[in-house]
């Protein structure tokens, strides 16, 4: 009976301490206790055309710290069209392009012939207001403040509202000067975070994008831009602390897109539309090439098969879709805004009309599988595990990272946290899934202390069952651990 005694207390003991370590190790978890703290403040920076690789063959001191401290994607896939502005409005908006109709950086009209350039266009309010809200309205419709700087969007207002404070740059702007670069930061950091208190900031530097399209990304001056591109990183991290941000800040730092080698006569047989047999710009009302490797024509009422059937063939290198059949892996079809007929070069191509007259030594607009189109992904801050390097995803995915990071319900959009999840501090301390499994633990735990205390017998035999359930839950949890994070691995530094 004495023994019996022992063994009874032993085992009110161990399901009491079972119970306890339960219960705390859910207290703390993060969702439930972070809830009460407003959430961290958020930048996102693009350096416009910052190729997956650039870090490769270039010292970056600064980027390496910052992968140290945070997390590093192997780089992340953009979409359909591989350009500017487009794929910028899918970092603010979520969607895949067809979806928010942002389809060029260029505004056209298909009636009057005209077009504007990149900038012009950031002035065509309802080129950007078509129907999505960047997550600056969002933001600011649940109680955020946010603002943007230079970034593509940033002029337009969407349903009538725009981000708090704005800042455009001026029409003729040197896009690669490192000291406005710095007071840019200062600004931001200093005036827009700490003054204004915002709580979103949208940032947008135009190098290496640049230099890339001038001198071509295997060039000594684009490895020169990455130093600059690093050193400002290195500015950035060192602004924020100086402003006491540091551990309420998260930085996520990525691109629109890579850069490609654009190959060039002698090498390889250029597209120039017109020297293609049975094809005549006579037989199109609009068309919108010399601007890289993509091309959209409209054809003359009944004129469709014929441009279509020249053309198709016309170049090995030349892809020719109508609308309507094109890959729908691309995203690029379903928008009343794309031309009826797209042209499509293969990597290293650009789709001339009349003549070779673009003299860019590097390119983008390229299919998006292609890896010269992948820009880079890094992220710090107090929401972001530490030493971290992940496997790609879609930047359609950055959007839900950011709203549930400024702890806001996102617009419907195409990406989903689950390809973003793994980044998070959270999810090291806690996943939804062991969430679950330890509520259950906790009622298993709950059922058998009131079953111990009403039926002596189920107590004393229920010691080999718990030792055998524990066993068996510290195996889920690393299968499951294991099999959640297939492209994760920890980084050697
Ligand atoms: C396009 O041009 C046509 C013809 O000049 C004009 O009637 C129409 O209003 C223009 N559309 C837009 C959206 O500017
Ligand atoms: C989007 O733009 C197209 C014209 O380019 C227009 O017909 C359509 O109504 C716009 N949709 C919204 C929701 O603004
Ligand atoms: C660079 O920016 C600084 C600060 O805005 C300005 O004073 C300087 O004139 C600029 N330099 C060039 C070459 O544009
Ligand atoms: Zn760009």
């Amino acid at each position: 009976m004495r023994s019996l005694l022992t063994l009874l207390i032993g085992q009110t003991m161990l399901w009491t301490g079972c119970l306890c370590l339960l219960m705390a190790s859910l207290g703390s978890g993060a969702p439930l206790g972070g809830a009460k703290k407003s959430p961290n403040k958020l930048l996102l920076i693009s350096f416009d055309g910052f190729r997956w690789d650039y870090d490769r063959d270039v010292d970056t001191p600064n980027l390496d710290a910052m992968a140290a401290d945070g997390v590093k994607a192997a780089y992340v896939t953009p979409p359909f069209i591989t350009i500017t502005s487009p794929t910028h409005f899918t970092l603010l908006t979520g969607k895949y392009i067809e979806n928010h109709g942002v389809i060029h950086n260029m505004w056209f009209n298909t009636s009057s012939q005209e077009k504007k350039p990149y900038y012009m266009t950031q002035f065509v309010n309802e080129w950007w207001d078509n129907g999505s809200l960047p997550i600056w309205i969002t933001a600011q419709r649940q109680g955020r403040k946010a603002g943007s700087l230079h970034f593509p969007g940033t002029a337009s207002s969407y349903q009538g509202e725009r981000a708090l404070v704005t800042d455009v740059e001026p029409r003729f702007y040197n896009y690669a000067n490192e000291t406005a670069w710095r007071e840019n930061v200062d600004k931001v950091m200093g005036a827009w975070f700490g003054g204004q208190d915002l709580d979103f900031v949208s940032m947008y530097f135009g190098e290496p994008d640049s230099t890339g399209h001038k001198h071509g990304p295997d060039s000594p001056e684009r490895r020169a831009m990455v130093r600059q591109v690093d050193r400002t990183v290195g500015y950035i991290r060192e602004s924020a602390r100086r402003h006491g941000l540091a551990d309420r800040l998260n930085v996520i730092i990525t691109a629109d897109h890579g850069m490609r080698s654009v190959l060039r006569d002698g090498l390889v047989d250029e597209i120039i539309l017109s020297k293609i047999p049975g094809f005549s710009f006579k037989d199109l009302s609009f068309h919108l090439v010399d601007f890289g490797p993509v091309g959209m024509l409209l054809p003359k009422e009944g004129k469709l098969e014929t441009v279509y059937n020249a053309l198709k063939g016309g170049h090995p290198n030349l892809h020719v879709y109508k609308k309507e059949e094109m890959p729908s892996r691309l995203r690029y079809s379903n928008n009343p805004r794309i031309l009826p007929l797209l042209l499509i070069a293969d990597p290293g191509y650009v789709i001339n009309g009349f003549a070779t007259l673009q003299f860019n030594k590097g390119e983008h607009g390229f299919d998006n599988e292609d890896m010269d189109m992948k820009p880079f992904f890094r992220a710090v801050g107090p929401s972001f595990r530490r030493n971290l390097e992940v496997g790609p995803f879609e930047t359609v995915n950055v959007y839900p990272l950011m709203c549930h990071l400024l702890g806001i319900q996102p617009e419907p959009n195409d990406g989903s946290l689950d390809a973003t999840r793994h980044l998070l501090a959270s999810y090291e301390a806690r996943t939804p899934e062991d969430h679950r499994e330890i509520m259950s633990s906790v009622s298993t735990g709950l059922a058998a202390v009131a079953g111990f205390l009403v039926v002596v017998f189920l107590a004393v035999t229920s010691h080999a069952a718990c030792q055998k359930r524990k066993a068996q839950k510290s195996m889920q949890y690393k299968m499951h651990s294991e099999e959640k994070e297939p492209d994760t691995k920890q980084t050697t530094m």
